[in-house]
């Protein structure tokens, strides 16, 4: 699996041929201003609530790629209602895609969308494919239904938040990846806002000390999983 990263909680994944993009916010992030979204074409837009700060760019990627959006149904009637494809699922559900399958696993946050209207319950993915496996929490706080995921999965990675205030800070991310079964970390939802500002050099401490490798791609930059 390729992993690109656009910034904020927004990266692509490439699997089995297809390109699945999660939570873009791009265009809004002065971090990202380097990233040009006319050139991503994904064929699934997963998003794990309806903050503005995980689905600002959804309307304008979906329409130049067709794309189909992946998430809670509030959120996937949300943009149904402007013309856009989507595939709605909730909590447990599995679905078996043409890249591997997908379950909605739950997060502990708030959702609402841009306009204000209810954006039902945030959620979390777990990506699985003979490609790899791997779990993107959404925003959330640490909390003990992770532990559902090491049992029912063998994760090649977790994308957690790491910029506290609004999710789990670094110190609960470490626990996270315990709670789900890897030691390996991609850093997400953090520097974008004042609020989520993190020491990278603490951060890479913090991991060293529990043996985890954290990864903090630069904005831009593809890594292999
Ligand atoms: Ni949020
Ligand atoms: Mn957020």
């Amino acid at each position: 699996m390729d992993f690109t990263y656009y910034g904020h909680s927004c990266f692509l994944v490439k699997v089995n041929g297809k390109e699945i993009l999660f939570d873009p916010f791009i265009s809004e992030n002065p971090l990202a201003a380097h990233i040009d979204i006319g050139n991503i074409n994904p064929d699934y837009i997963l998003l794990s609530h309806g903050h503005g700060d995980h689905v600002s760019d959804v309307e304008q990627i979906a329409r130049q790629s067709d794309a189909s959006i992946i998430s809670t149904f509030e959120v996937t009637s949300w943009f149904e209602k402007k013309g856009l494809k989507g595939h709605p699922m909730n909590y447990g559900g599995k679905w078996s895609f043409d890249f591997g399958t997908v379950k909605m696993v739950n997060a502990v946050h708030s959702s609402s969308m841009p306009d204000g209207s209810y954006g039902g319950n945030p959620a979390g993915f777990v990506v699985d494919s003979d490609n790899g496996t791997f779990y993107y929490a959404g925003d959330t706080a640490l909390h003990q239904d992770m532990k559902q995921i090491r049992e029912e999965f063998n994760l090649s990675c977790a994308v957690l938040p790491i910029g506290d205030n609004f999710t789990m800070g670094i110190e609960d991310a470490l626990k996270a990846s315990d709670y789900v079964g890897t030691d390996t970390i991609i850093g997400v939802h953090y520097d974008t806002f004042p609020y989520i500002e993190i020491e990278k050099e603490k951060t890479q401490e913090l991991a060293d000390k529990a043996n985890k490798k954290v990864i903090l791609p630069e904005i831009g930059t593809s890594i292999n999983l």
